[in-house]
C-alpha cells in the first residue's frame, strides 16, 4: 500500500517501486478480499495436483524415437495465461514495447577550454576538451545524429579564478562565446549551461567559501543570478543551476524576468546528491574541491523523502525541468519525481557511471553498444523524459543504425 504524506499541503506518494498503472488498482493484499485469495489458492493447490502435473514421459521419447507430431506428445501445463504470446516475434515485441529510447531524449555534456586544439580528457576516455570551433563541429554531427540538446561546461585556466568566481559572469568569457557560437552555427540545437561556481572558485566549490570553511548561501545566489543573466544575454536556452543552494532558482527566475529573458527556461539539479560518481568530471574541469567535501549543499545518498522538499520548492519557484543526478543507482528518485511532478524530469547518468560502462567495454566485460542503451533506456522506463549522457551521440548513431 502506498504511505501518502503531507508535506506542505501536498500529499505525495511515497512509493517509489511500484509502477504507475498499477496505481488504482487493489492492492492483492487488500484486506477486503483475503478470504477469496485463500480460498483461490486452495482450489489453485488442489487442481495442481492433478491437471498441472506433467502428463508423462511420451512413448515414443522412452524408445528413443523421433515422433512425427512431437507438439502433441510434450508435456503442457493447463494454463491460459501465457505472456510469452507478447515476445515471440520482433514485430509483437514492437507492439507491446512501454519506453522508446530516441535520440531526441538525449541530452549531450561537453567540456570545453580556451585553447585552439581539441584535447582528449585523462579522466574520461572518450571524451575531450573542446575548442571553440570543435565544439560546433560536434553539436552539428551529434544533431544530424538526431540530439538536439547539448549541456557544455568549461575548463577554467588557474588565473581566472578566484574566491568570488567572477569570471562566471564575464560577458567575453568562455562560456557566453561558445553559446554564441553554437547559436550562430547551429541555432536549432537547444543550448543548456550549467550555474554553479566550483569551475570558476579558487576553493573548488559550488559557493562561495567564508574564511571559516562554510559555503554562504545567499552570497552565492547572488553570484548564480550574474552568472544566469550573463548566459541568457549570450542566447542560452536553458540555464541548469547544479550548485544546490536554497532559494536559487527562484530568484534566478526573478533576475532573468526582470532583464527580459522570460524565455530562457530553468532545468533544475533539484535531487543533486554528494556522489562520488563525479569524480572524472572534476578531473575533466580540474574543479575538485580544495578543501573538505560537499556534504552540506548536494544531498545525503541515504535520503529520499527529502528530494520531496526540493521537488516542491523548485516547482513553487518557478523551475521548467527537474533532474535527478545521478541515474542509474537513483532510479527509485526517478519514479519517486515521476509519480509526484507533472513537469518534464531529467535524469544525468554521470561522468562514474559512464567510466564503468567504458572500462568493462573496454576489457571486453560487455557489450559496450548494448550496455549503453540497456542502461539508458532503464533511465526512461524509471520515468525520465531525457537523459544527460555523455553517450548521447554514439547512442544517437547506434540508434540510427538498429
Ligand atoms: C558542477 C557539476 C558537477 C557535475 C555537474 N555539474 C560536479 C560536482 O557537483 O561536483 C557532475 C557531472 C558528472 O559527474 O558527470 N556543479
Amino acid at each position: 500500500m502506498d504511505s501518502p504524506q503531507e508535506i506542505r499541503g501536498k500529499t505525495l506518494v511515497v512509493s517509489p517501486l511500484k509502477p504507475r498503472h498499477a496505481q488504482n488498482r487493489n492492492s492483492l493484499a487488500d484486506c477486503r478480499f483475503l478470504p477469496f485469495i485463500v480460498s483461490a489458492g486452495f482450489i489453485f493447490v488442489a487442481n495442481s495436483k492433478t491437471t498441472h502435473k506433467k502428463r508423462g514421459e511420451p512413448e515414443a521419447l522412452k524408445q528413443g524415437k523421433k515422433t512425427e507430431t512431437p507438439e502433441k506428445d510434450t508435456p503442457s501445463l493447463d494454463i491460459c495465461a501465457r505472456p510469452r504470446r507478447n515476445r515471440k516475434s520482433g514485430s509483437i515485441r514492437n507492439l507491446v514495447r512501454e519506453t522508446w529510447l530516441l535520440p531526441g531524449d538525449l541530452i549531450y555534456p561537453l567540456f570545453i577550454h580556451d585553447k585552439n586544439a581539441d584535447e582528449q580528457i585523462e579522466s574520461m576516455p572518450g571524451c575531450k576538451r573542446w575548442s571553440i570551433p570543435g565544439l560546433v563541429e560536434e553539436v552539428r554531427q551529434s544533431h544530424s545524429l538526431g540530439v538536439g540538446a547539448v549541456m557544455i561546461f568549461p575548463a577554467i585556466e588557474d588565473g581566472l579564478k578566484s574566491p568570488f568566481a567572477e569570471e562566471c559572469y564575464n560577458p567575453r568569457g568562455l562560456v557566453p562565446r561558445a553559446i554564441a557560437a553554437i547559436k550562430k552555427e547551429v541555432p536549432e540545437v537547444a543550448v543548456i549551461t550549467d550555474i554553479a561556481l566550483d569551475p570558476y572558485s579558487s576553493d573548488g566549490h559550488d559557493g562561495v567559501v567564508s574564511p571559516s570553511g562554510e559555503i554562504l548561501n545567499d552570497v552565492t545566489v547572488e553570484v548564480l543570478c550574474k552568472q544566469a543573466l550573463c548566459h541568457g544575454a549570450a542566447g542560452v536556452d536553458i540555464v541548469a543551476p547544479s550548485d544546490m543552494m536554497d532559494g536559487r532558482v527562484g530568484a534566478i527566475r526573478e533576475t532573468l524576468d526582470e532583464e527580459g529573458h522570460t524565455n530562457v527556461s530553468i532545468m533544475s539539479y533539484t535531487a543533486k546528491y554528494a556522489s562520488s560518481f563525479y569524480g572524472p568530471f572534476r578531473g575533466a574541469l580540474d574543479s575538485a574541491p580544495r578543501g573538505g567535501d560537499k556534504m552540506t549543499y548536494q544531498m545525503d545518498p541515504a535520503n529520499s523523502t527529502e528530494a520531496l522538499r526540493e521537488l516542491i520548492l523548485d516547482e513553487e519557484e518557478g523551475a521548467d525541468i527537474v533532474m535527478v543526478k545521478p541515474a542509474g543507482y537513483y532510479l527509485d528518485l526517478v519514479s519517486l519525481f515521476r509519480e509526484n511532478t507533472d513537469l518534464p524530469l531529467a535524469a544525468y547518468q554521470v561522468s562514474g557511471e559512464y567510466l564503468m560502462i567504458k572500462a568493462a567495454a573496454e576489457s571486453g566485460w560487455l557489450d559496450e553498444e548494448k550496455i549503453i542503451l540497456e542502461s539508458l533506456l532503464s533511465v526512461k522506463r524509471a520515468g525520465a523524459d531525457m537523459v544527460i549522457t555523455y553517450f548521447a551521440k554514439k547512442a544517437a548513431e547506434i540508434l540510427s543504425r538498429t
